[in-house]
C-alpha cells in the first residue's frame, strides 16, 4: 500500500482484508488508519463489514471512524436500522453526537433510532416501576442472586462473565431495573458475546477478555480459553451481552426487590 492511497475499490477492499481477527491487532490497526483516510462510500461499507468480528479494543475505534464523516454516518444509520448493528452498541456519548448532529435529517434519524419508549423491553422495565416502593428482604435477595445471577457475577476462583455488582450502592432502583431487564440497552464493548469458529471445527464463544498479537482469549461460564488467531476460521458477535434477556420470567417484583436490596446492600 506504500505506493500511495488511491479511492480505488480494490486498494479500499485490500485494507478491508487486513481488518481481520487473524491479523494482529498492530495490522488492523494500521488498516483502520488507511481506511480513514479514504473518502466515498465504498470504505464505510468495508468499516461496517467487518463490525461483527472486531474486537472489543477495535470496536470504538470503528465507530469513531464511521462517525468522521457524514456519508460515512449515513451507512452506520441504515444498518443500525436495518438491525444488523443493535443499538445497544452505540454509547451514550455517540448516540447523543448523532441526536444533535448538525444534519437535520442525521439528528431525524438518530432520535427515532435510540428511542427506547416504544420497545418490548422498556414495558417490561415500566411494569416492574412498583419495585422502587417495596421492601427487599436481603436473605431472599441472596438466595434468588444465587439462583440467577452468581454464575456471571461471582468471583470465587471462579472467572467471571459480568462486571463486579460491589459498586452498586449508589444507583437508583430505575437504573438497575433497565440493567436487569434490558440488558442489550447498553453494551460495553469489553462485554459484548463473541462466537470463534475454528479450523478444527470448534465453536466457543465468550466474552473477549485478552488479545495479544498472535491469540484471543475468550470467557464463558465454563472457562476461559485462549485460540491462536491462525487457528480462527470465523469470529463474530451479535453485538449482544452475555446477560439474557427476560428475568421477569422468573423475577416477581419481590422477587427483584428482594435481589436488588441484596446487591445494594440495602
Ligand atoms: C450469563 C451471564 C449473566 C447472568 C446470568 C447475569 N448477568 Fe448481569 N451482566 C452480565 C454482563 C456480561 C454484564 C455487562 C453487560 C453490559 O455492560 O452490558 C452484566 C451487567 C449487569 C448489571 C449492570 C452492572 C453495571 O455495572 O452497570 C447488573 C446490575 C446486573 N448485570 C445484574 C444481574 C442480576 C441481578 C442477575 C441475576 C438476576 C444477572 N445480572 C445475571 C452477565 C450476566
Amino acid at each position: 500500500m506504500g505506493r500511495g492511497l488511491t479511492e480505488d475499490e480494490q486498494d479500499i477492499d485490500r485494507l478491508g482484508n487486513l481488518l481481520q481477527p487473524q491479523f494482529p491487532d498492530s495490522v488492523q490497526q494500521a488498516a483502520l488508519a488507511g481506511l480513514r483516510r479514504v473518502t466515498g462510500k465504498h470504505a464505510a461499507e468495508v468499516l461496517l463489514m467487518r463490525w461483527k468480528s472486531s474486537s472489543p479494543a477495535l470496536r470504538p475505534e470503528l465507530l469513531s471512524a464511521l462517525l468522521t464523516r457524514r456519508e460515512w454516518i449515513q451507512e452506520l444509520l441504515v444498518a443500525l436500522e436495518q438491525g444488523q448493528i443493535p443499538t445497544g452498541q452505540i454509547g451514550t456519548p455517540e448516540q447523543q453526537r448523532l441526536r444533535t448532529h448538525r444534519d437535520g435529517s442525521i439528528r431525524q434519524r438518530a432520535v427515532k433510532l435510540f428511542d427506547v419508549t416504544e420497545s418490548e423491553r422498556q414495558k417490561v422495565v415500566e411494569s416492574y416501576r412498583g419495585v422502587a416502593g417495596l421492601k427487599g428482604d436481603l436473605a431472599r435477595g441472596g438466595e434468588l442472586f444465587q439462583q440467577n445471577c452468581v454464575v456471571c457475577h461471582q468471583v470465587q476462583g471462579r472467572p467471571q462473565v459480568g462486571p463486579d455488582l460491589g459498586a452498586l450502592a449508589d444507583k437508583s432502583v430505575e437504573t438497575l431495573l433497565i440493567a436487569i431487564l434490558d440488558p442489550n440497552r447498553a453494551v460495553e464493548a469489553r462485554y459484548v458475546n463473541y462466537t470463534a469458529a475454528t479450523k478444527d471445527g470448534r465453536e466457543l464463544s465468550g466474552i473477549m477478555t485478552a488479545e495479544t498479537s498472535n491469540s484471543i482469549t475468550l470467557r464463558s461460564t465454563t472457562g476461559e480459553e485462549t485460540i491462536l488467531r491462525s487457528d480462527l476460521e470465523q469470529l463474530t458477535s451479535a453485538g449482544l451481552s452475555p446477560m439474557p434477556e427476560g428475568f421477569e420470567k422468573v423475577l416477581t417484583p419481590q422477587g427483584l426487590a428482594d435481589v436488588i436490596a441484596f446487591i445494594t446492600k440495602k
